[in-house]
């Protein structure tokens, strides 16, 4: 019988647990789920495509059925490509669905052979984003729990992220 695959798409700037959630409930559903990050030019990534690609496999090490890639293009393009019929896209709030709406909608416009498919996470996580992580972490707060671990060590390598060191004064203050 031939195998049911689902392409999961998105930025996973980082990769976070709500979007795992969204991969575990997709392998409830389909054989293979094929992780597809996007290649965008546009967007300044704080993780370069290698290390997104990087994240995603270490988080899913050893998963037969979860297979990462990227993507650059038109997504149901690159679904046709990959042997899927289904895009997955998870959907946390109303805040989401406009324009998940508007894509999925534009998709069948450019092949009606695609369907999508919404999944909602689990409720602890329906508030949980990629940016939101990055904006925590890069003021000080925890984001234990919304990333996996590997992530979280990455983030704490990331340069960029770290409080500008205070130049070195040859003169102490006197207060
Ligand atoms: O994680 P994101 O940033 O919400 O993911 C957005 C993504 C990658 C799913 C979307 O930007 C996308 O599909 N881009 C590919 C370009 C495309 O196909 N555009 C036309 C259909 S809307």
């Amino acid at each position: 019988m031939k195998k049911s695959l689902a392409v999961y798409p998105g930025s996973f700037d980082p990769i976070t647990n709500g979007h795992l959630d969204i991969i575990e409930r997709g392998l409830s559903v389909f054989d293979e789920v094929v992780i597809a990050i996007l290649v965008n030019q546009e967007k300044t990534p704080l993780f370069t495509i290698e290390e997104r690609v990087e994240l995603v496999r270490e988080a899913y090490a050893g998963n037969p059925r979860v297979r990462v890639d990227t993507f650059s293009g038109l997504l149901v393009d690159y679904a046709v490509q990959a042997g899927a019929s289904v895009i997955v896209r998870g959907l946390r709030a109303i805040s989401d669905f406009e324009f998940e709406f508007q894509m999925a909608l534009m998709n069948r416009r450019l092949n009606p052979r695609i369907e999508t498919v919404f999944m909602m996470p689990a409720e602890g996580y329906s508030y949980v984003s990629s940016r939101l992580v990055k904006e925590v972490f890069t003021l000080g707060g925890s984001v234990k729990d919304l990333v996996p671990p590997v992530v979280e060590r990455r983030l704490r390598e990331k340069e960029s992220l770290l409080p500008p060191v205070a130049p070195r004064s040859g003169r102490r203050r006197v207060r």
